[in-house]
């Protein structure tokens, strides 16, 4: 993976990715490990945590394989992951799923889907974050958000509410953190290209998918464009940085 970071630039720190099966969280699991982070990945599917893993640079990595479905769940584990592996450094929290659908056809279950691996997860990770002994002092949280939280589309009404929920979670929990010179950021992205890209495109003609990147000044991202993003707000390279959404969406929200 091309990178800018240097080799040793997160060594000796522990890392908690979720979402680490697919996408941008098994990417950047992949470039913390390259850059010399200890990664405790998660995820739901084995299969595809066990091909993540065994493309780890370095040694020292674990699975703590979880279905994030709400803040206490989520809060407890994070409580065993740290007896079982120690406290971290970091926490970049990518599980999330996407969903398209009416408002008119949008009930409980969907909204638990939609927030409760991602928005409720948060909390639970924010909340076992203001634990001690949870997360080192200097450490980082990162969030993964979406261009979604800040525009409107159709069908995207509880997709766009989670993740704005995200925004708005790193802006206070920024306040609750830094007396212990903790970070809480997000990534708010544009449209990369990952399992759940393919999903959400599945069925779309050509031409419509031609349009959709067209919206993105610079075409659809790669994993890498987010993953060194994230890196970037895990690392002490920005210390000073807390408390804010980086936009990476290749020019998406300004053409909008
Ligand atoms: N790709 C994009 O265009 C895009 C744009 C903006 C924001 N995002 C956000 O970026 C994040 C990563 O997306 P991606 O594109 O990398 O998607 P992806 O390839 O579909 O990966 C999603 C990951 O989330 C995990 N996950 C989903 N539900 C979970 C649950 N209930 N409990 C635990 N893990 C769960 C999946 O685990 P399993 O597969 O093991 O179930 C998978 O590892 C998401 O939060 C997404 O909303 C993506």
């Amino acid at each position: 993976m091309n990178t800018v970071f240097s080799k040793d630039c997160l060594a000796g720190g522990t890392y908690l990715v979720t979402g680490a099966s697919s996408g941008i969280g098994q990417g950047t699991a992949k470039l913390i490990a390259q850059c010399g982070g200890r990664v405790i990945i998660s995820g739901r599917n084995e299969a595809r945590l066990n091909e993540t893993f065994s493309s780890l640079e370095g040694t020292g990595h674990f699975i703590s394989a979880v279905d994030l479905v709400d803040a206490d769940q989520t809060a407890d584990w994070i409580k065993n992951v740290i007896t079982e592996h120690g406290m971290l450094s970091g926490v970049f929290h990518s599980a999330g799923m996407e969903l398209i659908r009416p408002i008119r056809m949008t009930k409980q279950a969907q909204l638990n889907d939609v927030f409760g691996s991602s928005l409720f997860a948060a909390f639970g990770i924010a909340r076992a974050a203001s634990q001690k002994n949870t997360i080192v002092d200097g450490g980082s949280l990162v969030f993964m958000s979406s261009v979604a939280g800040s525009t409107g589309q159709q069908g995207m009404t509880a997709y766009s509410a989670a993740k704005a929920g995200i925004d708005a979670l790193v802006r206070s929990l920024a306040c609750e953190m830094a007396s212990r010179k903790i970070r809480v950021n997000s990534i708010v992205a544009g449209a990369v290209k990952t399992a759940m890209h393919d999903r959400l495109f599945n069925g779309s003609s050509d031409s419509a998918i031609e349009e959709y990147e067209k919206s993105h000044l610079l075409g659809f991202g790669e994993i890498d464009d987010v993953s060194n993003a994230a890196l970037f707000l895990l690392s002490s390279t920005s210390r000073w940085v807390t408390g804010t959404s980086l936009v990476i969406d290749g020019g998406y929200v300004v053409k909008k």
